[in-house]
């Protein structure tokens, strides 16, 4: 079990406004800021990215969506950080996630749901890899 998960705050809650609250949120649930930056995704960029979901119908979506508008990247350290967060964010569809949950609050709908989590310990290094060198991972 790994401390440490990464995360994106997606284009729709950028664009919305929302990430100084869900930064807020994420601070006070007990998550570290280990590596952070502002950056935006070209479309090759997020495919690459999401590469793993290329079969799926929604596959096209994503990418548009993903590359369309700033997002801010995150590493975060807490204890059971890739299982903690995703109790956190909720689940992919906000009209299924639990209330007090970040997508339930701030997602607008399946596709462009707020947050992205890693989904295991070996994602996590992956996707912090794909963002940041090491010198930007406080260790
Ligand atoms: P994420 O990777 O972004 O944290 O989301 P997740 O694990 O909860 O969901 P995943 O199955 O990995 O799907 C990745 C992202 O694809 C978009 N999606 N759209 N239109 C749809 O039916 C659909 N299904 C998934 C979402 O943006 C989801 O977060
Ligand atoms: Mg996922």
């Amino acid at each position: 079990m790994s401390n440490r998960t990464f995360t994106m705050i997606k284009p729709d809650a950028f664009g919305n406004g929302h990430s100084g609250a869900i930064l807020d949120r994420i601070i006070k649930s007990g998550f570290k800021i280990v590596a952070l930056k502002l950056t935006v995704l070209t479309e090759e960029k997020a495919g690459e990215f999401y590469a793993i979901h290329k079969e799926r119908p929604f596959f096209g979506e994503l990418v548009e969506f993903m590359s369309s508008g700033p997002i801010i990247a995150a590493i975060l350290e807490k204890e059971n950080a890739v299982e903690n967060f995703r109790k956190l964010i909720g689940a992919t569809d906000p009209a299924k996630a639990e209330a007090g949950t970040i997508r339930k609050d701030f997602a607008e709908d399946v596709g462009r749901n707020a947050v992205h989590g890693s989904d295991s310990d070996a994602n996590a290094i992956i996707e912090g890899s794909f963002f940041f060198s090491s010198l930007e991972q406080f260790q």
